[in-house]
């Protein structure tokens, strides 16, 4: 008998018996049998399910209450866009997409999220997996693979915010920036997507036409790069802390200085140099900006690529590195030297 057959007949006996064996009277309950061992006890942990560990985090100390609040003055909390829940876009925009992904490690979701959640505690923390306080405990801490370059980065607590502020992968592929090349680009959001300040603190994923690039000294004297400057001790619910903030406009007075001051003990001397700074990266951003609506390359008001054209030579690289560096959107804080490099070998390339 071949064994497919085999399989068929011997299914259709179990289901017989399956079936048949419910028409026939019952029989008597036979005798119980031995206990089984002591199963291995349930959540929450080793305290069992009294509230001393429940307590610890959940008090009138109005520990949660004050996270809580800041949270939801955040941009995690009010930016909006974690209806974008398709599979891939889960993985950053909804908390439960960002959790499939980080247990499986691919870089989308097997399906669409239902219920999207923006990023909350549950997201960045193990909160009820064990109900004791090592719940507090980050749900990222190994180094982070960038999706673009596959550089490896560690600035430890940091590389929670790089899992999602990092830039994915473009479709056409950027030409190699030693030769240049042609790309038609047919979408005119071409570029590394919003939140590429994992990259840009950690120099990598620019365009890098040229020669002379290198970092500021905040990728290796940072520890802990994000979370030090945007988890700084809270000003109001407008910055620092949980509001992931750190600043709460465009002027250097509204820069939460919590952070800076430990290294940069001259307030005064701090803004001049943020000024310069971003006067610097401004005005290379506006002059490269003319160089690709003068190409035609640019929408001057949306500042968005013109699709549906050949972008030759240094042209797409050079897009992408407008992009980039206003996406970033610290205005060379990040990572001055870096940006400012990327910036004047694109326009070097253009001339
Ligand atoms: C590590 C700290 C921590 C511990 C320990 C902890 N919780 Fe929570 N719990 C939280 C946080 C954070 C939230 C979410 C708060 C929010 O979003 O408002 C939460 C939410 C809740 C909620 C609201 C419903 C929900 O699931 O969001 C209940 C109920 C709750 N916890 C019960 C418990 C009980 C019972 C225990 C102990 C067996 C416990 N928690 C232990 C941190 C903790
Ligand atoms: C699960 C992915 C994810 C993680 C982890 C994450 N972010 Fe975000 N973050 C986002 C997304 C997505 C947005 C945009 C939210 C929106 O518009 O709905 C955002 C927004 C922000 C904003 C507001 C940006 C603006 O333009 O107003 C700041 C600041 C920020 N994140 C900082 C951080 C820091 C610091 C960390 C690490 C402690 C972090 N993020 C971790 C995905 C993430
Ligand atoms: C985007 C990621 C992110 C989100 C969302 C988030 N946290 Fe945190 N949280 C962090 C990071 C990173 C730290 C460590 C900050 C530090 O070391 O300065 C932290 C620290 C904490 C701490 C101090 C923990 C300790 O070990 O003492 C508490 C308490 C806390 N968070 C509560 C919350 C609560 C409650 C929520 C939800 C309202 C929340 N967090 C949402 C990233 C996040
Ligand atoms: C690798 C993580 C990641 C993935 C994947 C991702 N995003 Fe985002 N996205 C972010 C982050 C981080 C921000 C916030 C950046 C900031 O405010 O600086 C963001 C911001 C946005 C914004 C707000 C832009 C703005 O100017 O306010 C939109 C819209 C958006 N994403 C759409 C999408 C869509 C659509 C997809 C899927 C096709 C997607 N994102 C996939 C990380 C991601
Ligand atoms: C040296 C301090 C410092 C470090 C480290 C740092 N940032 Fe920033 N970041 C800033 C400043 C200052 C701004 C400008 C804020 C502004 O003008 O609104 C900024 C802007 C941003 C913005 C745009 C926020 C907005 O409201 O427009 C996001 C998102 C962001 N940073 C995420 C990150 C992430 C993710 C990391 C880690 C890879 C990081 N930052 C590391 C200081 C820092
Ligand atoms: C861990 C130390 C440390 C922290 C925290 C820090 N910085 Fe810096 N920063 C430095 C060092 C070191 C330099 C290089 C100084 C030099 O070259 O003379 C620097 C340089 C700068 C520059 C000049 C551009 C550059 O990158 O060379 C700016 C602007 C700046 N910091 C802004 C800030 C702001 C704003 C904050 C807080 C939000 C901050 N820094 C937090 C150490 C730090």
């Amino acid at each position: 008998m071949k064994f497919r057959t085999f399989l068929f007949v011997f299914l259709g006996f179990a289901l017989f018996l399956g079936f048949s064996s419910c028409e026939g009277d019952e029989g008597p309950v036979g005798p119980a049998g031995p206990t089984g061992e002591t199963g291995e006890q349930g959540l929450p942990g080793e305290q069992g399910w009294g509230t001393q560990d429940c307590a610890k985090c959940h008090s009138n100390s109005q520990l949660i209450t004050a996270k809580v609040f800041q949270w939801e003055h955040s941009g995690h909390a009010t930016g909006g866009h974690y209806d974008r829940n398709t599979t891939s876009c889960a993985v950053c925009h909804t908390s439960q997409g960002f959790l499939e992904r980080i247990a499986t490690g691919g870089q989308t979701t097997a399906e669409d999220i239902k219920d999207p959640l923006p990023q909350n505690c549950y997201t960045c923390h193990k909160i009820h997996q064990t109900y004791t306080e090592a719940d507090w405990a980050s749900t990222v801490t190994e180094p982070v693979t960038l999706w673009l370059t596959g550089d490896i980065i560690d600035v430890g607590k940091g590389n929670l915010c790089v899992s999602c502020h990092q830039a994915r992968i473009p479709s056409p592929a950027l030409p190699d920036p030693a030769t240049g090349g042609t790309v038609t680009i047919t979408n005119s959001r071409y570029g590394p997507h919003h939140g590429a300040q994992g990259m840009m603190f950690n120099g990598k994923g620019g365009y890098e036409v040229g020669t002379g690039y290198s970092n500021s000294a905040h990728t290796q004297f940072v520890e802990n790069a994000c979370v030090t400057c945007h988890m700084a001790t809270a000003k109001a619910a407008v910055a620092g802390g949980h509001t992931f903030n750190v600043s709460t406009g465009e002027e250097f007075a509204d820069i939460n200085t919590a952070a800076c001051v430990a290294c940069h003990t001259n307030l005064g001397e701090l803004e001049t140099t943020v000024d310069d700074v971003r006067a610097d990266i401004d005005n290379l951003v506006v002059e490269l900006e003319t160089k690709l609506v003068d190409r035609g390359l640019l929408n001057p008001t949306t500042k968005l690529a013109i699709p549906n054209q050949d972008f030759e030579g240094h042209e797409a690289g050079a897009l992408w590195n407008y992009q980039y560096v206003l996406e970033d959107k610290s205005r060379g804080i990040h990572n001055y030297k870096y940006a400012k490099k990327l910036l004047e070998n694109s326009i070097a390339a253009l001339q």
